[in-house]
């Protein structure tokens, strides 16, 4: 079997799908891998790195796809590169139904199968196939370490003959899988923490990293599987003027907090800004979503009277040659749900491959791909 990792594509993308050290996984599943040549330089993998672990490197990346029977990618494969893949080839990346959808219909056209990493179950079976906890637990300490040096105050307590220093607290609100790396992260810094989250779990997850849970007078919102609900109006504004005297208080806010499918919800407002201490800094997570924080642009540190608002954008790729070795464990361990004594068989009843499959062999199996491409 052949397996391809093309140079990733989208502007500011540095990981790539394979890590040298992951090599020697990938061919004992029985494949050999081509990766395209200078694939790995932003995550600080050279050319050499790769053929020392065992993979071939080429500058003919459209050949190579029409030889792969899998292609692993951080990115959807790009709608010009598809038209090569064999009828029957796997696709492996992240892919979301409306920011992806040229590129899945491209996948589609050419008979292909897209497995997307964006929907992979969470069950403790596919654990380490999970690429959103991998990526969101680097996400979280790099917004972390970002915002600590973005705040010019010390962390932790310091207690001197010339004098003692206060810690910084930092607030989190948001406690998923990023939230609890943000917190932990504070934690090791030395900073006071708090931490918030709509979900009823939270409690005891936030206290396991060492911060303190803030209660909120308000009822627990939930959806299915573990995830937030999206909140009404009233309840929205509830929760802002609660968490008013929180974030004023803060030297560090960080939010992250998201709902499946939804543009993230808004918790900071501008007003909420205003009493905010001068020199403070907040880290908006969601910022690409849309934004937990008013005025939080994507990719740029905003100042608002005095409050550095930083928008985090792509945050994994920031930290590439980690992100893309977990990523890389994450391929190999989806791989390991479609390979079978070393040929490729979609078994379309498996939870893990039905759940993660958008596109099987040319068919759109996905409710929200189908919707998004106005077959639903
Ligand atoms: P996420 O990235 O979808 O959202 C981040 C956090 O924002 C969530 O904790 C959510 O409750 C919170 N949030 C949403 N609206 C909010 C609001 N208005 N105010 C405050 N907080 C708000 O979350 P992530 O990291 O993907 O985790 C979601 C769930 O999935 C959690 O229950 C987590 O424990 C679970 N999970 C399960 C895994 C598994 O079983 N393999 C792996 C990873 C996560």
């Amino acid at each position: 079997m052949h397996l391809v990792v093309p140079k990733e594509t989208r502007s500011g993308e540095k990981r790539v799908a394979a890590a040298p050290a992951t090599i020697a996984k990938l061919i004992k599943l029985g494949f050999e891998v081509t990766v395209e040549s200078d694939a790995g330089l932003t995550a600080l993998f050279t050319n050499e790195n790769y053929q020392e672990a065992g993979a071939k490197v080429t500058t003919d990346i459209s050949s190579a796809i029409k030889n792969a029977d899998v292609v692993a990618s951080v990115g959807t494969l790009p709608a010009n590169l598809s038209p090569s893949l064999k009828s029957g080839a796997v696709c492996l990346s992240f892919a979301q139904a409306k920011r992806d959808k040229e590129n899945i219909a491209a996948i589609a056209k050419a008979k292909a199968t897209l497995l997307s990493f964006d929907f992979v179950p969470r069950i403790s079976r596919a654990q380490s196939a999970d690429a959103l906890t991998s990526q969101a637990t680097v996400s979280g300490y790099h917004t972390m370490v970002t915002a600590a040096s973005l705040l010019p105050k010390m962390f932790p307590l310091v207690m001197t003959a010339s004098g003692t220093i206060r810690p910084s607290k930092v607030l989190v609100i948001g406690a998923g899988v990023a939230g609890l790396q943000v917190m932990a992260t504070a934690k090791k810094l030395g900073a006071i923490v708090s931490g918030y989250d709509v979900r009823t779990a939270s409690k005891d997850e936030v206290k396991s990293v060492g911060a303190t849970f803030i209660e909120l007078d308000l009822p627990v919102v939930e959806g299915s599987g573990g995830y937030a609900k999206e909140m009404d109006q009233e309840r929205t504004k509830l929760q802002q003027e609660l968490l008013t005297p929180y974030i004023t208080a803060t030297d560090v806010l960080v939010t992250t907090a998201a709902v499946p499918g939804r543009p993230a919800p808004r918790l900071v407002t501008s007003a909420m800004l205003k009493g905010m201490k001068y020199g403070s800094v907040i880290a908006d997570m969601a910022a690409e979503n849309g934004g937990n924080v008013e005025g939080s642009v994507a990719g740029q540190i905003v100042d608002v009277n005095g409050v550095k608002i930083w928008g985090g954008q792509n945050i994994a790729s920031a930290m590439a040659p980690d992100a893309s070795f977990l990523f890389a464990g994450n391929v190999i361990s989806l791989l390991s749900f479609i390979v079978k004594e070393g040929a490729i068989v979609i078994d379309k009843e498996d939870e893990v491959v039905k759940g993660s499959a958008l596109v099987i062999n040319g068919e759109i199996t996905n409710e929200f791909v189908k919707t998004e491409l106005g077959q639903g």
